[in-house]
C-alpha cells in the first residue's frame, strides 16, 4: 500500500529552542509516512540538537550554512524552494517568527523561507510571556496574512517550569496537519459540480463619473472561486468592479450595479449545485441617474433620494431548487452571531459565514479572516484567524459536506 506522504518533498526547518529535541521525532514520523525530508537548521538550532542525529534520520546531510566551509559547496536556497512541496518550521522561536515577518534573511533557514514557493507551516515554541507579547502576536498576524499556516502552541508545563501557552504542538499533531494539507491539496470532490459566486462591491451610478460604492475588494469570493475550481467544479463569478485577478479556469461576468448583478446571477445559475453570495451589494441606489455630469453651479444644494436595491441572496435563494446549497455572508459590528442566524433564516440560506468587524484581521481589505460558519442544520463552528485561502477551504469543505 502507498504511504500517505510517498513522493512528497518536505523541508523541515529547525530553530534554537528546547523543543528542537521533538523535531527528531517529527522527522521520523514524516519519513515513516513516506516523505523525503531535507533538514535546514539555524546556527542556534544546532546548540539544541546535533546535525548528526538529523542527517542519520533523514538520510541527507543537514543544511545550515550558505556553503560548506571546507569544500566551498554552495547550498542553493532557490533550488531547495523549487524541490520542496511543503516547508514546516518546528520549533519556530519568537526571533525567527520576527525575521520571517520582516524579511530579515540573515541565515539559511529564513533565506530558504523567503525563496519558498511552496506552502509553509510553522509550529511556534516559546515561553508564555513571549507568546503573549504584542510583538509576537503582531508577527503571527502578519505571517497568517502572508499565507503561512500557524500550528498553535499548546498549553502546559514549559521548559521554564512555568505553566501556560507556548509549548510546541506534539510531533504527532504536526505530522497529522502535514498529511491533512496534502490530502486537501489533492481533493477533487467538486468534480461535475457547478458553482456561481457573487463577489466584490456594486457601484450605483449617480452620473457618468460618480457612483455610490463600498470598500469590498472581492478577495474572499475570488479565493472561494479558486478553491472550488481547484477541486474540480465549473465556476462562474458574477463580479462587481475589483482589481484582483480571476483564478485560472474560472468564468467571470463583470457587472457594475446590484440590478446587473441580479441579472447576471439569473442568467448563470441554471444547473448550479451551489450559489455563494459574497458580494457587498449596495442596499440602495440613486432614484435618478443623471445622463450628464452634475454641475456644481447648477446644483448649489442637493438631496439624494435613494431607492432600495433587491436583496440578491434572498431573491435567488427563494427561487432556486431546494437541493442547491445557498451560502451567504454577514459582516457585522456587534451581535454578529445573532444577526447571522437571523439572516440565514430570512434570506432562505443553507449556510452563513459570519465575521465580526470587531475582530482584528477580519473584514474588508485584509488578507486574513476570522469566521464562524452557521448551518441550517444548527451546527456552528468558530474558526481561528486564517489566511483567506484557508478560510476558503473551510467554507468549501462545509459546502461539499451538504451537497447531495
Ligand atoms: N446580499 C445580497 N443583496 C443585497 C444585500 C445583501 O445578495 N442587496 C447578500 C450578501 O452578499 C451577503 C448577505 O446578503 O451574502 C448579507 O449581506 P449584508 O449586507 O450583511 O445583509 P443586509 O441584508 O444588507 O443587512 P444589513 O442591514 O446588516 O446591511
Amino acid at each position: 500500500m502507498m504511504k500517505p506522504l510517498e513522493g512528497k518533498h518536505i523541508i523541515l526547518g529547525i530553530t534554537g529552542g528546547i523543543a528542537a529535541y521533538k523535531s527528531a521525532m517529527l522527522l521520523r514520523l514524516l519519513i515513516k509516512k513516506g516523505a523525503e525530508v531535507q533538514v535546514v537548521i539555524t546556527p542556534s538550532g544546532k546548540e539544541f540538537i546535533t546535525p548528526v542525529t538529523l542527517s542519520a534520520l533523514s538520510g541527507k546531510p543537514v543544511v545550515s550554512e550558505f556553503f560548506t566551509a571546507n569544500t566551498g559547496e554552495w547550498h542553493s536556497h532557490v533550488d531547495l524552494g523549487l524541490w520542496a512541496d511543503l516547508m514546516v518550521i518546528a520549533p519556530c522561536t519568537a526571533s525567527t517568527l520576527g525575521k520571517m515577518a520582516n524579511g530579515i534573511a540573515d541565515n539559511m533557514l529564513v533565506t530558504t523561507y523567503l525563496s519558498a514557493k511552496e506552502h509553509v507551516m510553522v509550529a511556534p515554541a516559546m515561553d508564555l510571556d513571549m507568546w503573549a507579547h504584542p510583538s509576537t502576536q503582531r508577527n503571527i498576524s502578519t505571517l497568517i496574512g502572508d499565507g503561512v499556516e500557524i500550528i498553535e502552541p499548546g498549553s502546559g508545563e514549559l521548559a521554564s517550569h512555568l505553566t501556560g501557552k507556548g509549548r510546541m504542538a506534539e510531533p504527532e499533531e504536526i505530522a497529522a496537519r502535514v498529511e491533512a494539507w496534502f490530502a486537501g491539496e489533492m481533493k477533487r470532490d467538486m468534480e461535475g459540480r457547478k458553482v456561481v459566486i457573487t463577489a466584490g462591491p456594486t457601484h450605483e451610478r449617480l452620473d457618468p463619473v460618480r457612483y455610490l460604492g463600498n470598500d469590498s475588494t472581492g478577495k474572499m469570493g475570488y479565493s472561494i472561486a479558486g478553491e472550488c475550481r481547484k477541486r474540480g467544479a465549473e465556476v462562474v463569478i458574477v463580479s462587481g468592479p475589483v482589481s484582483v485577478p480571476v483564478p485560472e479556469g474560472v468564468k467571470c461576468i463583470k457587472v457594475e450595479s446590484a440590478l446587473e448583478m441580479l441579472d447576471g446571477v439569473r442568467t448563470q445559475m441554471e444547473g448550479a449545485d451551489a450559489l455563494i453570495f459574497t458580494a457587498a451589494v449596495a442596499d440602495y441606489r440613486p432614484a435618478e441617474v443623471d445622463s450628464e455630469k452634475i454641475k456644481r453651479e447648477k446644483t448649489p444644494e442637493m438631496n439624494l433620494r435613494l431607492v432600495a436595491n433587491p436583496d440578491i441572496a434572498a431573491t435567488i435563494s427563494k427561487s432556486a431548487p431546494a437541493n442547491t446549497i445557498k451560502v451567504g455572508f454577514a459582516l457585522e459590528t456587534g451581535n454578529a452571531l445573532e444577526y447571522g442566524r437571523r439572516k440565514l433564516e430570512t434570506k432562505g440560506l443553507d449556510m452563513i459565514v459570519v465575521n465580526s468587524l470587531e475582530d482584528a484581521g477580519a473584514g474588508f481589505g485584509t488578507d486574513t479572516n476570522k469566521v464562524t460558519i452557521i448551518r441550517k442544520d444548527g451546527s456552528e463552528i468558530a474558526y481561528p484567524l486564517k489566511d483567506k485561502r484557508e478560510v476558503a477551504r473551510d467554507i468549501v469543505d462545509n459546502i461539499v459536506d451538504q451537497l447531495t
